[in-house]
């Protein structure tokens, strides 16, 4: 019995010097101190010792259990060890290495030139309309004195539904939305939205954006509205911007104007970009004509008003000098990139 407990310990001491993780050394440890264990069993046979061997024996039984049990917890301190550094190594984290930058998303450009112009009537204390992109033709052209037809609709190639709808041509019918809603109080509102005309090449889009203004109240002359476009120019295109005012024709406004500014390629100087005329065409605008503040409700021997309107695309186009409208509409990354604000 003292035999195979010397050679038990000498069996399990061997296995422990030679485990390489701790799931060895559980395995170690089940196969001599388990339930089943080989150091447990040959305990139970005990029993069978003459009496006065059993004290001697159970006492190298327990220095050996001893031994074992500290072998095993010395082997199992030394294995995490090890395990807890192959585990770092392992997990090993470079911080000098130049980290990936992520892809960030920006807003687009002509959400770019909206905000800005926005921006610039906010201050002034515009508030900010919306209406339907689907529009009845009154409001498209009925209440802002374009009857049933009338040669002037032909201006606008226009995308019908049926008979009565429309894709709106332009923001205008926000306006006659806008002035029945307020009416009689004075009124002061730009309403930026897509609009829809039959057209497509370098410079129109069949969709594409506008902001038109609107500002009824006692006494607006057309000094009013020639200052308001010329400090808008100012914001939008520079300090030292001009306007022009070239007579022209709306229905929905009389006198109604072409209001251009100095070209910003050549600063007035004359260039291919403004066919030498040193100007480019950014608005149509004029005062109400009275017909349509009637048609609204208002009095038009009481008030009267100013209106304007231009596609947020072609002030595009002049800001960065997109040659091509389509250039806007096709998501290209290589274009998006190159706009301020575009993706990083
Ligand atoms: N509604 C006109 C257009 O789309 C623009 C405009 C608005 C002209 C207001 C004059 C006054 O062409």
């Amino acid at each position: 019995m003292k035999e195979k407990l010397t050679a038990i310990q000498a069996q399990a001491e061997q296995a422990i010097a030679a485990a390489e993780s701790l799931a060895d050394l559980e395995e170690i440890r089940l196969r001599f101190l388990g339930k089943k264990g080989e150091l447990t069993s040959l305990l139970r046979q005990m029993g069978s010792l003459p009496p006065e061997e059993r004290p001697v024996v159970g006492k190298l039984a327990n220095e050996v259990r001893d031994a074992l049990e500290t072998a095993l917890a010395r082997a199992h301190q030394d294995l995490a060890r090890e395990e807890q550094e192959r585990k770092l190594a392992r997990e090993k984290v470079d911080i000098s290495l130049p980290g990936r930058k992520p892809l960030r998303g920006a807003v687009h450009p002509l959400n770019h030139v909206r905000r800005r112009i926005e921006d610039i009537f906010l201050g002034m204390g515009y508030t900010i309309e919306e209406g339907p992109e689907i529009e009845s033709d009154y409001y498209n052209f009925v209440a802002l004195n374009l009857p049933r037809h009338h040669p002037a609709r032909d201006m606008q190639d226009t995308f019908y539904i049926d008979e009565e709808t429309v894709l709106r041509t332009h923001t205008s019918p926000v306006q006659v939305r806008t002035m029945e809603k307020m009416c009689p109080a004075p009124l002061k509102m730009i309403c930026p939205g897509k609009v829809y005309r039959k057209d497509d090449d370098a410079t129109h889009s069949p969709m594409f954006f506008q902001i038109e203004g609107l500002v009824i109240d006692k006494g607006i002359t057309l000094a009013d509205l020639k200052g308001t476009l010329l400090l808008f120019a100012r914001e939008m295109f520079g300090p030292q911007q001009q306007i022009r005012l070239r007579p022209s024709y709306f229905p929905f406004t009389e006198p109604s104007a072409e209001v251009d500014i100095l070209c910003t390629a050549c600063n007035g100087k004359g260039c291919r970009m403004c066919a030498d005329t040193g100007w480019l065409e950014i608005l149509g605008a004029g005062m109400v004509h009275p017909r349509v503040l009637e048609m609204s409700g208002y009095d038009s021997s009481q008030v009267s008003g100013f209106a304007f309107g231009m596609g947020i695309d072609r002030v595009a186009m002049l800001l960065y000098g997109i040659t091509d409208i389509r250039y806007l509409y096709q998501n290209d990354l290589r274009t998006l990139k190159q706009f301020p604000g575009g993706l990083a």
